[in-house]
């Protein structure tokens, strides 16, 4: 009877696949304990189906650069969380970004600091994105730019996360006259001491399809036929990036070992008076284009106004000055092209932003016959 038994035993447990005849031979069967989770093992030819290895929370990927670097994140197979506070279905623009089940959303809330930790828990990437142009009754620059990541960095660092990466701005300057620039030096500095091996890239201002930099001059048209500049805009300098470089030289900072504790400063590849920016904008949109000087009193009393918009303002005071504010040259910080990117132009990129700008019989123009800015040295 006990070799019936035997003999039972032995053909179930083969049909059930769970033991082969050489295992059974050799006794016990060791449990294997996984230290490392499938979705952190790259495999596969390098598209969205395969994993890249990269299991990446991305805090702040509801905005503007979030999409662009989810869409990176996601075409190259790598797993992401997104911790989000809006409504899941204001964020369902972000699914089809990554293959089937390897984009997470997740309820998290900035003050509580155990959603922080189950956001990233089972991550290898941190991207710290979280941003805001003006203040709210809940939360100032010093929370967003400064607290936020803070607490963001502490939890990465606690968890043993390797790639943290965090977005700071090319004008971030304790004695900048922009608040947003002040607290954004702050934030630098207590992410660095809180992650010593933190990626800070310092972007100037992004431009692409849904940004607040061409579409806010642009969108000036509706408010009379003249652009305010301070000074004509002939005293501040510009040169803003591309968005889409900007989510390369993120990804491409996770990929590179050598980037961990670096500070990137990404520019595009030109730069500009403002005045000659706008004029450009103004020209490309296929829109007549007259600047005339404001002083930045009066300037500042218009965006106050504005300021009263309990949603998003149009324009804030502090807006006005970051604008204003002439791009810093950092020669001896690595730039995009250390990440292998080639930046590319205002000219070559700002059409897919103004396009819509255009009148109807202006849509199919040829971009040939809008001259290129002016471009400076200085
Ligand atoms: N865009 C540029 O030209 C530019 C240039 C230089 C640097 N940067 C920096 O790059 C980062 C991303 O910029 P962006 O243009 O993508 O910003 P954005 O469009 O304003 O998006 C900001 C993101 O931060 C989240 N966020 C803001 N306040 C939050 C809070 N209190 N709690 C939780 N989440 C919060 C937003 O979530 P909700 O959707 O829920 O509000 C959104 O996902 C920012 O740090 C920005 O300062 C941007």
């Amino acid at each position: 009877i006990c070799a019936l038994v035997q003999h039972i035993l032995f053909l179930f447990l083969l049909s059930s696949g769970t033991c082969s005849p050489v295992l059974l031979a050799a006794g016990p069967v060791a449990v294997q304990h996984r230290k490392i989770h499938h979705a952190v093992v790259p495999r596969g030819k390098g598209g969205r189906s395969s994993f890249s290895g990269v299991a990446a929370t991305v805090f702040g990927a509801t905005g503007f650069l979030g999409r662009y670097v989810v869409n990176r994140l996601g075409r190259m197979g790598s797993q992401i969380v997104i911790p989000h506070r809006c409504d899941q279905y204001d964020l369902m623009y972000l699914r089809p970004m990554g293959d089937l089940g390897q984009i997470i959303f997740m309820e998290w809330d900035a003050r509580d600091k155990e959603s922080i930790k189950r956001a990233i828990s089972h991550s290898n990437v941190v991207i710290n994105l979280v941003g805001r142009e003006w203040e709210t009754r809940n939360y100032k620059f010093e929370d967003v730019f400064v607290s936020i990541p803070q607490q963001i960095a502490r939890a990465a660092h606690e968890a043993g996360i390797k790639k943290f990466i965090h977005m700071s701005h090319l004008n971030a300057d304790i004695r900048s006259p922009s608040k947003y620039l002040r607290n954004k030096a702050v934030g630098e500095a207590v992410v660095r001491e809180e992650f010593p091996d933190a990626i800070i890239m310092k972007p100037s201002e992004c431009f692409g399809r849904e940004d607040r930099f061409l579409n806010h001059f642009a969108n000036m048209r509706w408010f009379g036929k003249a652009v305010p500049l301070i000074a004509m805009g002939k005293k501040t300098v510009k040169q803003p990036v591309h968005v889409v470089d900007v989510a390369k030289a993120i990804v491409n900072a996770i990929k590179d070992p050598d980037a961990n504790g670096k500070t990137y400063a990404l520019v595009g590849p030109n730069r500009y008076l403002l005045h000659d920016l706008v004029e450009y904008i103004y020209a490309l949109s296929h829109r007549p284009y007259l600047a005339y000087p404001i002083p930045r009193p009066l300037y500042h009393l218009i965006a106050r106004f504005f300021e009263m918009n309990p949603f998003e303002p149009w324009t804030t005071r502090d807006k006005v000055d970051r604008f204003h504010t002439t791009d810093m040259k950092y020669p001896d910080l690595p730039g995009l092209e250390d990440l292998g990117i080639t930046p590319s132009s205002i000219e070559q990129k700002a059409i897919e932003t103004l396009r819509r700008h255009r009148r109807y019989r202006y849509l199919d123009a040829e971009l040939g016959e809008t001259k290129a800015a002016k471009t400076v040295s200085y």
